[in-house]
């Protein structure tokens, strides 16, 4: 198992390109199978679960090749729906494949995902929307058998704005003949980029981006090249770097539009952030402010996926701050190691309380889930001395050769294997 050893106190500068989003190129994989034509998707992160559909898809009979950012889906010897179990349980996001199987085959089997390290993750409102949309679903064996001969285009309500369960519902419903309508759908900018998609492959897709979307059914779809929207994430993990360590950098690509929650926190705590013709820029200020108040939402509320990181902000910034994760049930497992290394953190019900201390210390942590990493890496960017970082494989479920990015940023970190 990999680790990190990072010696803080580096101000991070210079710039960086924003690879594209793993939250698009996921869907968009799983879109991909949606026209026997091939698919092409450029800007594409070399990740463990991209990876992992990747495999996914071969094993339902695709051809998948990968190489230099650019990956190639040929889904016309695709022959069956039922998913490989073990694949399956290593990536959540397989679950997207239910709504372009059934389109494609009319028939998908797939293991019940379990929960992850941040949550127990159900798909209760994926089924219960392709319910409505006339599949027959069985669960029996840790299986979900779904049986789509008799799908017909309907008017989905979601319980809640799920990403992945607008996600799976529009991909089962864009060669249903009629119109599908989703309300209190997902909004966020990895939805819109799907929509832009399957409309680019012939679909015929409106609203997404907001809280109706509107499927009208078409008889086929065709293949394209598509290049993905730039993961906000990963341009927020990297600003959020540069501002816990009193730096000035630049993030080419970054669509601001995507982050205006996350931009309008770090403004509060005292950082530059200016958006020019080449890109987002931000200098910090010598000390942060403390952010006072962050209720995660779903888009356009403050992303659940930065929260860990700006945690660690709060702990160095001037003041008190209260950071309260509404979205996931157990997304504070960065907390522990951050108070060993000084940090002066309460938690309280779903409340992480933070009182801003002077300096951190460097230590030896352990990331225990993806973005709780990312959040250990920015406190040991700032910590005095030299941090370890260890089980630097959940990292890389997101964030493609960290290490390399925060090099060419000025740290000083180097990966251990
Ligand atoms: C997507 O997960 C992202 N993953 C997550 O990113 C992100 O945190 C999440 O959306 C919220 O923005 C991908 O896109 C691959 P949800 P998803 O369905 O679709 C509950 C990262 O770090 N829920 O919007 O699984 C669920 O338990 C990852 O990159 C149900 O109750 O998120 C959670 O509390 C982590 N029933 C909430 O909704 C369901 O059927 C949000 O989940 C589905 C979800």
């Amino acid at each position: 198992m990999d680790r990190f050893f990072i010696r803080g106190g580096k101000k991070l500068s210079g710039s960086i390109r924003v690879h594209g989003a793993k939250n698009a190129v996921l869907p968009l994989l799983a879109a991909s199978i949606l026209t026997d034509d091939p698919v092409v998707l450029t800007d594409v992160p070399d990740l463990k679960d991209i990876r992992a559909m990747m495999e996914i898809l071969e094993k339902l009979g695709c051809r998948c090749t990968f190489g230099d950012g650019t990956v190639q889906v040929r889904s016309h010897t695709l022959q069956n729906g039922d998913m490989p179990e073990k694949l399956c349980k290593q990536i959540r996001s397989s679950v997207f494949l239910l709504g372009p199987l059934l389109s494609r085959l009319r028939n998908a089997q797939v293991p019940y995902p379990g929960g992850c390290e941040i949550g127990l993750r159900p798909i209760d409102l994926h089924l219960k929307g392709l319910k409505t949309l006339g599949v027959e679903i069985e669960e029996s064996g840790g299986k979900i058998f779904c049986d789509g001969r008799n799908m017909h285009a309907g008017d989905v309500y979601l319980d809640y704005p799920s990403v992945g369960a607008t996600e799976n519902v529009m991909m089962a419903s864009v060669l249903l003949q009629g119109v599908t309508t989703i309300h209190n759908a997902a909004r966020e900018p990895e939805i819109l980029d799907l929509q832009r998609f399957i409309n680019k492959m012939g679909g015929s897709v409106k609203g997404a981006g907001t809280q109706v979307i509107r499927i009208e059914g078409v008889e086929k779809l065709h293949g394209i090249t598509y290049h993905p929207i730039p993961d906000r994430i990963v341009a927020g993990t990297l600003l959020s770097a540069a501002a816990i360590t009193g730096g000035d950098i630049l993030l080419k690509g970054a669509r601001s539009g995507d982050m205006v929650p996350v931009i309008a926190k770090l403004r509060e705590m005292g950082c530059d952030v200016r958006r020019d013709d080449k890109g987002l820029a931000l200098r910090a200020p010598q000390k942060l402010h403390a952010v006072g108040e962050i209720q995660t939402q779903p888009h356009p509320g403050f992303p659940t996926d930065m929260q860990s990181q700006m945690v660690s902000l709060c702990t160095l910034a001037e003041g008190c701050s209260l950071v309260t994760e509404n979205v996931f049930e157990n997304r504070f497992t960065h907390v522990g190691d951050l108070n060993a290394m000084g940090a002066k953190i309460r938690i309280s019900g779903r409340t992480a309380i933070i009182r801003g201390v002077g300096s951190l210390a460097g230590g030896h942590v352990t990331a225990r889930d993806l973005r709780g990493g990312a959040a250990l890496v920015l406190a040991a960017l700032a910590a005095k001395g030299v941090s370890v970082v260890d089980r630097v494989e959940y990292i890389d479920r997101g964030y493609e050769k960290m290490e390399e990015m925060l090099l060419t940023l000025g740290a000083d970190v180097m990966r251990i294997q």
